[in-house]
């Protein structure tokens, strides 16, 4: 496995790679969600591209840029396991020299949910993962429905801006208990980690009510609230029933529909997702 830091030492490496490549952007401390992606990437592509970058202009000043867990030796013994053929890990000076002035923004669909309480949030992420692209210039890209807005998002930027890539989605990677892994999961306290299942037990409430014939997204709404509620621990940011194509909220499920969750707990802000029906994939 190969690894480079420079944008032009990666590209002559990537020229010697074999096509179809298949590339994981990752900020690192990786988890058995990321592992998953690049096991999808692999089946896919006959080589394998992975990042680490901590992209700072995709947290705000009040988030936790600073305190983000890493561990790059850790990390590339993980990617190297999995097959990796090429790694990518710049500096930030790399990707944002002095005189950087472009900024990619995502209009509508970064106004909703993550958007409306990260408010630069998705401008640095559809940032980024354009320079990554066009950096690593891949055939296949995957991401984790773990981050379903940031899927859509990357799905929309791609195709407004002819990148011609593949996008895959691949499932949410949980913890036996159920909570979504997370890099940021590591900041919880015992008593905050269990206390984050409700995240995952009020999804499973949202879908057994659908199940049973619920159609009202309000109704959905409250019962999942009301779950939450009993974890005095864990204080939603918000609960959406959303349109899986537009992320408007909803006032009936009719078609495809973005259930979604944030939420504080501790020093950590979670975020988790099922998509209704049960089963249908994100995109
Ligand atoms: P990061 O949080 O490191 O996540 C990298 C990728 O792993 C994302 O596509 C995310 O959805 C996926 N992922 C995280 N946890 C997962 C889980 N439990 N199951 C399945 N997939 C999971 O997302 C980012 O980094 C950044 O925003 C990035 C796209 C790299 C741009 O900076």
């Amino acid at each position: 496995m190969k690894v480079a830091s420079a944008i032009a030492e990666f590209r002559t490496l990537r020229a010697e790679l074999e096509e179809p490549v298949g590339f994981v952007p990752t900020m690192g401390y990786l988890h058995e969600g990321h592992l998953s992606l690049v096991r999808a990437a692999r089946g896919r592509s006959a080589s394998l591209v992975a990042s680490i970058f901590v992209n700072p202009s995709q947290f705000a000043p009040s988030e936790d840029l600073s305190a983000y867990p890493r561990d790059l030796e850790r990390d590339l013994t993980l990617l190297e396991a999995e097959g990796v053929d090429l790694v990518f890990v710049p500096s930030a000076e790399e990707m944002y020299p002095e005189a950087y002035d472009t900024w990619v923004d995502v209009e509508d669909l970064t106004k909703r949910l993550e958007g409306a309480s990260r408010l630069t949030h998705f401008r640095g992420v559809a940032t980024v993962v354009a320079k990554l692209l066009n950096v690593v210039r891949p055939q296949v890209v995957v991401f984790g429905q773990k981050d379903a807005q940031q899927a859509l998002v990357i799905q929309r930027l791609i195709e407004d801006l002819d990148f011609g890539i593949e996008l895959v989605v691949a499932p949410t990677v949980r913890e036996p208990d159920g909570l979504a892994m997370s890099s940021r999961n590591t900041y919880l306290k015992p008593d905050e980690r269990a206390a984050a299942t409700v995240l995952h037990r009020s999804l499973l409430l949202a879908e057994a009510l659908y199940a049973d014939g619920e159609r009202d997204a309000g109704s959905l709404r409250k019962a999942m609230e009301d779950l939450i509620a009993t974890e005095s621990l864990v204080e939603p940011v918000y609960v959406s029933v959303a349109d899986l194509r537009t992320l408007d909220e909803l006032k009936t499920i009719a078609g495809k529909a973005l259930v979604s969750l944030a939420a504080r707990v501790g020093k950590a802000r979670l975020i988790d997702n099922t998509v209704l029906p049960t089963g249908e994939g994100l995109i």
